[in-house]
Formats: structure tokens, sequence, C-alpha cells
């Protein structure tokens, strides 16, 4: 098959590729360092003709509030149009676990905006929800300092490594549509400020970390289960300090 990955450069996106090539797929990595702009349009159509499936597991630059809006509506509409024009036949879409939870948040509304568009488009196709991936673990700990200390709430957590994101979203990019969701998310679930408490540590970071239960993440406060999954999530294999010993960096 052939098969897009629109942002198939990034994080999720090269690991993706590399399991659809494995696979014997053709897969095309789509991204502005490919001659790929899902925001103006430059190089879609040519990118898209004869594919059957297009991934995005994209990511906005910036995460600034018009900005970041503009990225998953923008794109994903153009995606879309593009895909109506080659035919294809599958839509898959890389979004988090409680994007629906906080809505006032300006990412996790441009993720809603995102995923809105694809369900009313027509296109089949499967959404899946990841928790945060391992790899933005020390993100979440640097955007949560205050004065040298990090405020995380006591809420529940349950990170996933980023190869086993990819490993999934490669699984659903080759089923059936699900024109639904899947929730996939780590092997344990913690409290959150235990968890960046021990990861720290685990990188020789020398910051405390508070817990703080009116803490923001990334601008909103949490409540207990806002950033884990429901029942029937497929959960990874990978632990956090496994992954750190052997994973990391691959
Ligand atoms: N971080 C988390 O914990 C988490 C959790 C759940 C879900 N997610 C979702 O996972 C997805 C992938 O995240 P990631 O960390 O793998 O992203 P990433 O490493 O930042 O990669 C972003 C990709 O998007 C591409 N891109 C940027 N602007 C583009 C444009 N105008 N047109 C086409 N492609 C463009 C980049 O291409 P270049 O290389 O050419 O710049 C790159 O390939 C995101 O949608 C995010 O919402 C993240």
């Amino acid at each position: 098959m052939k098969i897009v990955v629109i942002g198939g450069t990034g994080l999720i996106g090269s690991r993706l590729i590399e399991k659809l090539t494995e696979q014997g797929h053709e897969a095309v990595a789509a991204a502005p360092s490919t001659g790929v702009n899902t925001l103006t349009g430059e190089g879609l159509a040519e990118a898209l003709t004869g594919a059957q499936v297009v991934v995005d597991v994209s990511n906005s630059p910036s995460w600034e509030r018009d900005a970041v809006w503009n990225f998953f509506t923008t794109s994903t509409a153009n995606i879309l149009a593009a895909e109506k024009e080659a035919g294809v036949g599958h839509h898959v879409a890389l979004s988090i676990v409680g994007s629906e939870r906080l809505p006032k948040n300006d990412y996790f509304r441009a993720k809603i905006a995102q995923e809105e568009i694809i369900e009313r488009s027509g296109v089949p196709y499967s959404l899946v929800h990841a928790t945060q991936f391992f790899e933005f673990v020390k993100g979440i700990a640097d955007e949560a300092t205050r004065d040298g200390e990090v405020h995380i709430a006591p809420v529940r957590f349950q990170p996933i490594a980023g190869a086993e994101v990819s490993e999934n979203v490669a699984k659903v990019a080759v089923g059936e549509p699900l024109n639904g969701r899947l929730e996939i998310a780590g092997p344990e679930q913690r409290q959150m400020d235990e968890f960046i408490r021990e990861a720290l540590q685990a990188l020789g970071d020398s910051r405390t970390v508070v817990a703080d239960v009116h803490a923001r993440y990334f601008g909103s406060e949490l409540e207990e289960r806002t950033l884990v999954p429901g029942d029937g999530a497929v959960l990874g294999r990978i632990g956090y300090l496994e992954w750190l010993k052997n994973d990391q960096g691959k």
C-alpha cells in the first residue's frame, strides 16, 4: 500500500515510516523538509497521488493560541480536500487522550477542532488518542518550573514510549477505518508529581517537584483523570525507567 505520513520526519512520524517500510509498504514522509507544506498546500496533491492511506502525525511549530489553531484547522482541511481529490480511503490522525476534557487549553482546543473536521469530512477515518510520550516528560517538567521548582498536579498520569505510539499508529493505518477512536497509553498509571519526581531523579536533574493541586498543565488546571484513558485502552509494555535505559534517543 502507498501510505503518506504527514509529519513523517518528526518523532512519531520517522519511526512510523520505518515500521511501515519494514512491513513492505510504500511509506512516504510528507513534511516541509521533504517539499510538502500542508498549511499552504505546496506539494500535497503530488504526494497523495496513488495513496490509499494518509496518516497525519504533524505538529504545529508554534503552540501560540492563533498559530496552533490555524495550523491544525487549515492543515487538516487542506489534507482532507486533497485526499478527496486523490481518492484516499483512510485518514488516520494522532491526538491526545483527554483532548475533549480541556477545551479551554489553546493546544487541546486546536486538536479538538482537528478531530471535528476529520469526523465531519466524509473520509473514512481513525483517531488514535495517545497519552503523553516519554520523550515529552522533561518538557512537561520544564514548562511547569517556577523559581526553580517544578509544580505538578497530583493527578493520574500514564505516559507511553514514542516507539509504542508509532507501533500502534502503524497497526491502525493498515487496518480498516475505525470511524471512531482508539486510546493508547503506557503500561503503568501513576500520580503525576511522583512520576515526574522519579523521572527527574533518573535523569540526574536536581529540581524539586512540588505536588500542587492548582499547578497548571500548559496553562490549564487538571482533574484527577483528565490525562488518562478509559476502559479498553491499548497499553504499552515499556516502562519509563526501562525506556530511559534502553530506548532513549533510538
Ligand atoms: N507530545 C505528546 O506527548 C503527544 C501526546 C499525544 C499526541 N501527540 C500528537 O502527536 C503528534 C506528533 O507529535 P511529534 O512530537 O511526533 O511531532 P514533531 O516531532 O514535532 O514533528 C512534527 C512534524 O510535523 C511536520 N510539520 C510541521 N509543519 C508542517 C507543515 N506546515 N506541513 C507539513 N508538515 C509539517 C514537521 O516537519 P519538518 O521536520 O519538515 O519540520 C515534523 O515532521 C502531534 O499531532 C501531537 O499533537 C503528542
